[in-house]
This record gives structure tokens, sequence and C-alpha cells, in this order.
């Protein structure tokens, strides 16, 4: 019987209960469950199964610089940004209500680490995620409208429920970059969430796009509808050292 079982499975493609279906049986043969109770639970392994591995090929193909989750985040250290705030939008709903989150702070302050850790959420919840630096995305826009297909990249970059820019201000955008920038900013408008990390003001986003109006427009969109979370703490990458050199500080001083 077990066998014909399996066939089935093959053919409906359900891996994870052709897995433990064996198992299941042996182990209540004795209770013998309501069948409702035994089909509830094996489709819901199912289920598990096929949403983990959708996951894993949507970070995969995220391009995710590493793989660090909320509970990897040391709040303690960083109490300017509110645990509250990321757990609850880890509930994704600014992901379907197409509202953006913008990290701002200081080097090391963690702007990547929660932006990701945001993003792994998404992609376990089969919200298709791509990450990338302002400059790879400048990169990747100059190249497509010299190869002619800037529509076509944009369309592609348009099309992710979840866009993660990390790093804008760190190097400045040239003006024809800026206005691909604003291109793919408008099209995301309202109909998708973008997540964009800076060590910027914005009060100087017209430097980093070497455009005042440009840099307006970009903004005008991106905090329409929008989250910004100041970080404005200490580098967690030294915070070491800063113990360190205080409590050498302190041994100065006594
Ligand atoms: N509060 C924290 N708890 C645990 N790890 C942290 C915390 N803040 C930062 N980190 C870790 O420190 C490193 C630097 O953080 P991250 O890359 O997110 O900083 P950043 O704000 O993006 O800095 P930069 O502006 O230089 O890109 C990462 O390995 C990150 O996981
Ligand atoms: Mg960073």
């Amino acid at each position: 019987m077990i066998e014909e079982i399996n066939k089935k499975l093959d053919i409906l493609e359900l891996e994870r209960i052709k897995e433990i279906l064996p198992d299941y049986i042996h182990k209540t043969s004795k209770d013998n469950p309501p069948i409702s109770e035994s089909l509830n639970y094996l489709l819901e392994e199912e289920i598990a199964f096929k949403d983990n591995r959708a996951a894993e090929g949507i970070i995969k193909a995220s391009n995710f610089p590493f793989r660090k989750t909320i509970d990897d985040y040391d709040f303690s250290f960083q109490p300017s940004v509110s645990e509250n705030q990321i757990r609850e939008l880890a509930n994704l709903s600014f992901i379907s209500n197409h509202e953006n989150i913008i990290f701002i702070g200081n080097p090391g302050t963690g702007k990547t680490h929660l932006a990701v850790s945001l993003g792994i959420e998404a992609a376990k919840h089969r919200n298709s995620v791509y990450f990338i630096t302002c400059h790879n995305l400048m990169q990747k826009l100059n190249k497509a409208q010299k190869e002619n297909r800037l529509d076509k990249q944009l369309q592609h970059l348009a099309q992710y429920k979840l866009l993660i820019i990390d790093e804008i201000g760190y190097l400045p955008v040239d003006h024809q970059g800026s206005n691909l920038f604003f291109q793919l900013i408008a099209r995301r408008y309202m109909t998708k969430s973008t997540i964009v990390t800076t060590n910027m003001p914005f009060s100087r986003w017209g430097e980093v796009f070497s455009d005042n109006t440009l840099a307006s427009a970009v903004l005008d969109r991106l905090l329409h509808y929008s989250y910004i979370i100041r970080i404005t703490g200490n580098s967690y990458r030294i915070k070491d050292k800063i113990v360190e050199s205080d409590s050498r500080t302190n041994e100065y001083n006594e």
C-alpha cells in the first residue's frame, strides 16, 4: 500500500509527506488519530517544507552580503533602535502597504544588519527580495543604459516586492546616475517597498546626488510612505576598542 501512496505523492510532488509518512504511520498505529488530524499534520509539514525551500531560493538569489537576523541584533547596545518597532516591521505589513524604510546613522551602527534581517523575514514569507549597494546599482543602471536596455533593467528592478539599496551617501552619484536612480524610485513609488540605508542626513542628499532638484524628487517619493529609523549610537564594529580606550583613559585619569 505504501508503495502505491508513494507513487501518488511523487505525482503530486509532496516530498515531505513522502519522507515522514512511514514513521508517522508507525508512531500513530496505536493511537489511531482521526483522519482529519493526520491529514492536517501532514499537509502542514508539507507547506512548511515548501515555504522553507522557497525562502532559501529567494535568499540565495537576493545578494545579501551576510545572513543575520533580528535575534542576532543586540538592541541593548543600540538603545536608539526600538526593538518593538523592528519586530513590528518584521510582521511585513510595510510590504503589503508598499511603504519604505530608511535606516540612517553612522558607520557600524547596524543599518545593513537590520535591513538584511528584514529582507530575510520578507523572503521567509515568499516575497521577492534583492539587495544592492547604491554604487553597484549605479553601475548596473549605467551599463544597462549604454547597452540600450535601460527600460528592461528598470522593469526588472521594479518588480521586487522588496529592494534594499545599501550605502547611499558614501560615494557621490553623478547627474546621469541621479537621473537613473530617480527613475527607479519613481517606478517603485506606491507599488513596491524599498529599504535604504544611509549615513547622510536628508539635508545633504543634494550633495550625494549632485543635484538638489533630483535629490528632493527622490526624497519626496521615498519618504512619502515611510518609516525613518535614526540610529544615533556607537559603531558595533569598534565597540571593544571603545571599551578598551575608555578603560585606558580611566587608567590615565587615576
Ligand atoms: N547592535 C548590534 N548587535 C549585533 N551586531 C551588530 C549590531 N550593530 C552592528 N552589528 C554588527 O556589526 C557589523 C557592522 O554592522 P552593519 O554592517 O550593519 O553597520 P552599518 O550601519 O551598515 O555600517 P556602514 O555604514 O559602515 O555600512 C555587522 O557585522 C553587524 O552584524
Ligand atoms: Mg552598511
